[in-house]
């Protein structure tokens, strides 16, 4: 972890959104509740989530990594912490083959906020320590719309409407006289189709990036399809993901 990456935790979240996040842990985790999950979250800071989860799911085994000691302990013998980096790979097989040899039901990412570091450890543990049908939880997305993260830009928004080549094409091709001469119809209605094939270019820096590499795990099929994309086709490893308002919620596809 270099200097620049620590330093980025001292920006205050301003977790306006908590509720939301609240909402929707009780949706996805609510039901699961009294069942003894494998849980694992990354970045626990003072161990408050800690706290929360060990009585909010009564029989779960708790992980929790960060790259600082976790000042706090837990009374119910549930809860573990260790301290390394969430993009340490070998390190993540370490934790996972001494709490959850079968992989976890739960892992909520609450760590870095930096794009790559997420993605390094997203891949990794969603591929050998997630269970089939768990779920994987990305918090605070948003960050990569912030200057004070390494890989953040701010967002330029763009306006939704026409190019002023596709309103004049559009005026043109509406005329009255195209229809006399209408060999010019063809061509004008070829550029106007053409034309409208635009791109939707839009930010792709630290987080923000990576969940739209998230969006194409969820096209994948359609992506790899044998006539219109680029091959093998592939289903997809997710059955669903819920983007919402600064946070990811995956569910990993069940074994077919
Ligand atoms: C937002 S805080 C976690 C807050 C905690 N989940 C809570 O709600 O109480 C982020 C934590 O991630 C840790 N962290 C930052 N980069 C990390 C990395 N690369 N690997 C593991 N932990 C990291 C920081 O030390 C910090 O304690």
């Amino acid at each position: 972890m270099t200097q620049a990456e620590t330093n980025v935790h001292d920006v205050d979240l301003g977790k306006a959104s908590l509720a939301h996040y609240f909402r929707n842990y009780e949706e996805f985790l609510g039901p699961l509740r009294a069942l003894p999950l494998d849980f694992l979250e990354l970045g626990v800071a003072e161990g408050g989530s800690l706290r929360h989860w060990e009585s909010w799911l009564p029989q779960a085994q708790i992980t929790g990594i960060d790259i600082k000691p976790c000042p706090i302990s837990f009374a119910s013998g549930r809860v573990k912490t260790y301290i390394g980096e969430q993009q340490d790979k070998a390190f993540l097989d370490r934790v996972a083959a001494e709490r959850a040899p079968q992989g976890f039901d739960v892992i909520i990412d609450d760590a870095s906020h930096v794009g790559q570091l997420t993605r390094i450890s997203f891949w990794h543990l969603f591929e050998h320590h997630l269970k089939p049908g768990g779920l994987y939880v990305i918090e605070d997305w948003g960050t990569g719309y912030w200057t004070q993260y390494p890989d953040g830009r701010k967002l330029r928004q763009r306006p939704v409407d026409f190019g002023w080549h596709e309103k004049a094409l559009t005026r043109l091709h509406g005329m009255a006289f195209l229809h006399r001469a209408g060999f010019l119809r063809k061509p004008i209605g070829w550029l106007r189709w053409n034309m409208v094939r635009s791109r939707h270019r839009s930010h792709d820096y630290g987080m923000v990036g990576f969940v739209k590499e998230l969006v194409d795990e969820c096209g994948i099929e359609d992506a790899t399809h044998p006539g219109f994309g680029l091959g093998p086709q592939r289903v997809s490893r997710f059955e669903w993901m819920r983007i919402s308002l600064g946070q990811v919620i995956i569910r990993k596809a069940r074994l077919r």
